[in-house]
């Protein structure tokens, strides 16, 4: 198949421009009017076209309820690209040709006439634009909507059953997945009463993130990491999901989430678990995901978490409203903002290691790091010099500025043993010279190519929640407000507690 487009000069995309074109597919958007898709989705699948990514022939269907045509349609999502596409500005030709694979439906979820127009679309995409039955449903929508969608596209036969032969369906669901466990089982049940598990893509969007997905390349394609990557050599590890900002218009949803179900259960349990998991049998969706399951199996009962909600404060110096004054939040909330577990894994490779996660809204600065401590080293030879040694610490940063950087202690230049830490670094601007892609484009272009790698499997969703869900319950049942801390720190002082305790600290990132 050929791209769309010649590929620009991004060294991050060679390789991919002739082996990973898919097939063209109509690519179906529920909530096409929603922030989602103009944030991320259409400047994402736009950027891929831009990178030569897209076949030719790839047809993009929004569906929403608000009256549109084509046209209109093309009009605003030009707009969202001029204001959030990667690049900028938008390139006209690109857009042109872009454009033309861009329509729109109008109708309610609920209602199975808007099914019956947009199936006599898709056909007629197949017939003109040849994408040959092949089709994605996109589910940009709240998940109370997910049954009647599902539910309708069945009705409608809009669904192929992958056992039975025939162009592909697959489905695209963003988080959340459920409130808890049980209404995680129940939103699965929905899912696979249409679907078969192999056509559900569930997007946590920190796997499209290159720095996330080079967490395994680090581990599995350089032979120095392995040996050490245990508790012999790991002291501990501490994982951070900082933010700068507070909880903006999402005051609504917040209500509802907290930091827990909003970060740790999704985005940092995937950390945790590319950090821990075992080398998998193969670079493919199930091999990899059977590991990622088997850390979560071993998750010990959480016994130590404290959480945190900001009050007034000032970031980056700004003033901040305190959680508790911000839109649609009830001015009496015990909602958590932030929140920091000590977590074990019981497992041969972790035992006694113990893994900090630590997520919040409102920190001094927007900061993804894994940093992970190694024991000092076992004889203390320059010590016996007076000299304080620090440990080596490997610090992966997610976002921004990314990269790697290993510490170690090197002898300050001159006639008297003094010694100072020193750290080697590799960023990915520098080495690369380019911004790394938006994780939703690397995730729209796994759905259409049908690998699974990157996305949640039921299992891994349901065996997160199982771990969580206790924590969640004594929360809820604790009359007491959480800690508050000011908006701009790093958290309540119990969360230093947590750490020191242990002798250890947080690390600044
Ligand atoms: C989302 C959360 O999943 O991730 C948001 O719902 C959060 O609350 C966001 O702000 C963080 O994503 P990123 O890519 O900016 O780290």
């Amino acid at each position: 198949m050929r791209p769309m487009t010649t590929v620009d000069a991004n060294p991050l995309r060679q390789g991919l421009e002739q082996e990973r074109v898919p097939d063209p597919s109509c690519l179906v958007i529920f909530g096409a009017s929603g922030d989602l898709t103009q944030r991320k989705l259409i400047p994402g699948l736009y950027m891929l076209a831009h990178d030569g990514l897209l076949p030719q022939g790839q047809t993009i269907v929004g569906i929403a309820r608000q009256d549109m045509t084509d046209e209109q349609f093309r009009a605003s999502m030009r707009a969202a690209c001029d204001e959030h596409a990667r690049t900028r500005p938008v390139d006209d030709a690109i857009w042109e040709s872009f454009a033309r694979g861009l329509f729109y439906v109008s109708g309610e979820f609920t209602d199975p006439a808007a099914y019956t127009r947009l199936k006599a679309r898709l056909e007629e995409f197949d017939r003109t634009r040849g994408t040959a039955g092949r089709r994605i449903y996109y589910l940009a929508v709240p998940p109370q909507f997910f049954e009647k969608i599902a539910e309708l596209l069945g009705k409608e036969n809009m669904v192929c059953d992958p056992e039975k032969g025939g162009p592909y369906t697959r489905v695209i669901i963003e988080k959340p997945f459920g409130h808890d466990l049980a209404s995680a089982r129940e939103l699965n049940q929905v899912a696979v009463s249409t679907f078969r598990e192999r056509q559900v893509f569930r997007i946590d969007h920190y796997l499209g993130k290159e720095t996330v997905q080079n967490l395994l390349v680090l581990r599995f394609a350089n032979g120095i990491f392995e040996p050490f990557w245990n508790r012999q050599y790991i002291d501990h590890v501490q994982f951070t999901v900082a933010e700068s900002i507070g909880v903006e218009k999402r005051g609504n949803y917040f209500e509802t989430a907290g930091i827990a179900r909003d970060i740790i259960q999704n985005h940092m349990l995937q950390l945790v678990s590319l950090v821990a998991m075992e080398p998998p049998v193969a670079f493919e969706a199930n091999a990899v995901r059977d590991e990622k399951v088997k850390v979560l199996r071993a998750l010990r009962p959480i016994e130590e978490a404290v959480r945190g909600q900001y009050a007034e404060g000032s970031v980056m110096g700004e003033r901040a409203a305190a959680y508790r004054e911000e839109a649609n939040v009830d001015p009496n909330s015990r909602v958590e903002t932030y929140a920091a577990i000590k977590v074990f894994l019981d497992n041969w490779r972790w035992a006694g290691v113990p893994f900090y996660v630590r997520a919040g809204k409102r920190l001094p600065k927007r900061v993804t790091d894994i940093s992970i401590h190694f024991r000092p080293a076992p004889h203390p030879l320059f010590s016996r010099l007076g000299l304080r040694m620090q440990p080596n610490v490997l610090a992966i940063r997610i976002q921004p500025d990314e990269g790697i950087s290993l510490r170690f202690d090197s002898k300050l230049p001159g006639p008297t043993v003094r010694t100072a830490p020193v750290t080697m670094e590799f960023r990915y601007a520098t080495s690369f010279g380019a911004e790394p892609p938006e994780a939703y484009e690397r995730l729209l272009l796994e759905t259409m190519l049908g690998d699974a790698t990157l996305f949640a499997r039921r299992d891994e969703i349901e065996t997160a929640w199982s771990w969580l869900d206790p924590l969640l319950h004594r929360w809820a049942n604790d009359p007491a407000p959480p800690p508050f801390y000011e908006a701009g720190t790093w958290g309540p002082e119990e969360a230093n507690v947590l750490i020191e305790k242990d002798g250890r600290k947080w690390r600044r990132p």
